[in-house]
């Protein structure tokens, strides 16, 4: 019996995928036999990363809607298909309190992080989805429930990402399913300012007593995307270390 998690004979592409995060997906996609296309805005990277995976790659910043026709485009004529989306790019800015947002930064966030994957999606559609189906997962953030201290534009537009990933789910089906991750405190750039000061703290406050790696995020869209998840769309998969069940958990010892 094939593997259901095995994508032998698929095409992938991942944005952000030259680092952190959706380096960890692409690479697991490759593993399990997937052709990845990667994209990035360093160019030498996106050529590093494609290289190291056997596979391809377009340099481009996802703010730019030209680049994400390109990309889908790209994708099925080097890799002769487009069976997975993984819309992982993201912006943390503007960082700081809404009242002092500047309103042209603050759209930038919408632009990368909800209008990027929504043209991606379309794109993917009509150049392979429409008509030979797929799947796509979208990086959102186990932070888009709650409201916090100076992330209030990327709070804000993780949660329109995630109200996207349902109406996609809806409008899309069956030929496309639909699904988000949700991380929690990942050990990359993005997050650095955040672990890098007080890691050992915050892991001793998680249940599963770790800050996460790119792989459990990877590990957790690679099911999404696979046919082990046939039947799930319009679902987000939280991948937190227990950060939403915390309240309810003891410390050892306490
Ligand atoms: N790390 C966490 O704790 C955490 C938690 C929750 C959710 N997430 C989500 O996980 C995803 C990945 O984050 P990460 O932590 O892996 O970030 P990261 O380590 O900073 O990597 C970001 C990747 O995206 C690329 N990128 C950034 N802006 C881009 C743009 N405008 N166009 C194209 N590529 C772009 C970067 O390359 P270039 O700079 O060369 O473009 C890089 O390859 C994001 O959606 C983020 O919101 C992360």
């Amino acid at each position: 019996m094939t593997s259901p998690y095995g994508f032998k004979g698929r095409a992938a592409v991942v944005t952000g995928a030259t680092r952190g995060i959706g380096l960890a997906v692409a690479r697991a996609l490759t593993e399990a036999g997937a052709r990845v296309c990667v994209t990035a805005r360093d160019a030498e990277e996106v050529r590093r990363t494609a290289a190291e995976l056997g596979g391809a790659g377009l340099p481009g910043d996802v703010a730019d809607p030209a680049h994400l026709k390109s990309l889908a485009e790209f994708c099925v004529r080097e890799l002769g298909r487009l069976d997975i989306v993984v819309n992982n790019a993201a912006t943390n800015q503007p960082y700081g309190p809404l009242m002092d947002a500047d309103p042209l930064v603050w759209r930038t966030a919408f632009t990368v992080n909800v209008e990027a994957p929504l043209r991606l999606t379309q794109h993917a559609w009509h150049a392979w989805m429409r008509d030979h189906g797929g799947t796509v997962v979208n990086i959102c953030t186990e932070g888009a429930e709650h409201v916090g201290p100076h992330i209030g534009a990327y709070g804000t537009s993780k949660a329109a990402l995630l109200h996207l990933t349902r109406q996609l789910a809806g409008e899309l089906a069956p030929k496309v399913r639909v699904n988000s991750v949700s991380p929690g405190l990942i050990r990359t750039e993005l997050a650095r300012f955040v672990w890098e000061p007080a890691e050992e703290q915050i892991a001793a406050g998680l249940p599963l007593s770790r800050i996460g790696e790119p792989d459990d995020v990877a590990r957790a869209v690679s099911w999404l995307a696979s046919d082990a998840a046939q039947w799930v769309t319009g679902a987000d998969l939280v991948v937190d270390g227990g950060t939403r069940v915390r309240s309810a958990y003891h410390l050892p010892g306490a």
